[in-house]
């Protein structure tokens, strides 16, 4: 029988949720563990250091659980602490396992949907200061001219979190941030949404832009990309156990974790806790 090592999906709550939903959607036969760092999300105000220690913590953490390949599955980690992890920690820990983000695979999708090359990106204020999407599109630049603008949106995850999706003061906040986007480039035609807790916000996001806009979430992104990857990688594909089954774990209250995930996901969640 195949070890079980299943595809480790780690964010600061509940935002990769939407990544898991569409791993599962489009590679359905793979085990998955989700791990949502809850209790002390948000992530996308702390300092570069802190997102770094905390996400290798739940990186390591995933790993002790049997994950070879993890999908940080929060932009905000993979903007401060993927390139440390890949680069300076792997080697040490175990240089066949494998880490991924979802930034470039992003950036990789945008240039392919855009027609003007003219993109913004929506992420939290840690991801924005960080210009982790400006870099990955000047390294496209080399063969495109595409010109990015970015808007950091604070009160977007607090109001997922808190689910406060689509009351009025939620949707202030949502307006104003896309005004704001829209007043740094008018004629962007397609716009990014660099945070995983964003796409729970699609409708009300799609509602406040002209409808020539592409709109893109990350979740069918980090999929399509993620399949790809596997083909090409065979030698870490073969690993991945196929048993079709899903464990969470919360660093947070386990009912709280289960109703919350239980509504994004639609569907009944059994949760573990767990310490970083
Ligand atoms: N999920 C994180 C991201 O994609 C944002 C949530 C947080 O701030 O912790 O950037």
């Amino acid at each position: 029988m195949q070890k079980y090592s299943p595809i480790g999906v780690f964010d600061s709550g509940y935002g990769g949720l939407t990544v898991l939903n569409e791993l599962k959607k489009r590679l359905p036969k793979y085990n998955y563990i989700y791990l949502g760092d809850n209790a002390r999300t948000p992530y996308g105000t702390r300092s570069f250091d802190v997102v770094y220690e905390y996400t290798l913590e739940a990186v390591k953490k995933l790993f002790d659980l049997g994950c070879h390949l993890v999908i940080v599955a929060c932009n905000t980690a993979s903007a401060k602490a993927l390139r440390n992890i890949q680069q300076l920690d792997l080697p040490h820990i175990d240089p066949s396992k494998r880490v991924l983000g979802v930034i470039r695979p992003s950036v990789e999708k945008v240039v392919e949907v855009t027609k003007n090359n003219r993109v913004g990106v929506l992420g939290t204020v840690g991801t924005v200061t960080s210009e982790s999407y400006l870099m990955e599109f000047q390294k496209i630049n080399k063969k495109r001219q595409i010109k990015a603008v970015q808007e950091a949106c604070p009160m977007w995850v607090p109001i997922v979190e808190n689910n406060e999706i689509g009351t009025p003061g939620a949707n202030y906040f949502v307006e104003k941030n896309l005004e704001n986007l829209l007043k740094k480039d008018p004629d962007l035609d397609t716009i990014i949404l660099g945070c995983t807790h964003y796409p729970f916000l699609i409708n009300q996001i799609k509602e406040y832009l002209p409808s020539h806009i592409n709109v893109l979430p990350q979740g069918s992104i980090v999929a399509e990309k993620l399949e790809d990857y596997l083909v090409r990688h065979p030698e870490i594909e073969i690993k991945c156990s196929k048993g079709k089954t899903t464990n969470f774990y919360t660093t947070e209250s386990v009912a709280t974790f289960e109703k919350r995930a239980g509504f994004f996901l639609g569907k009944a969640v059994n949760a573990k806790h767990i310490s970083l």
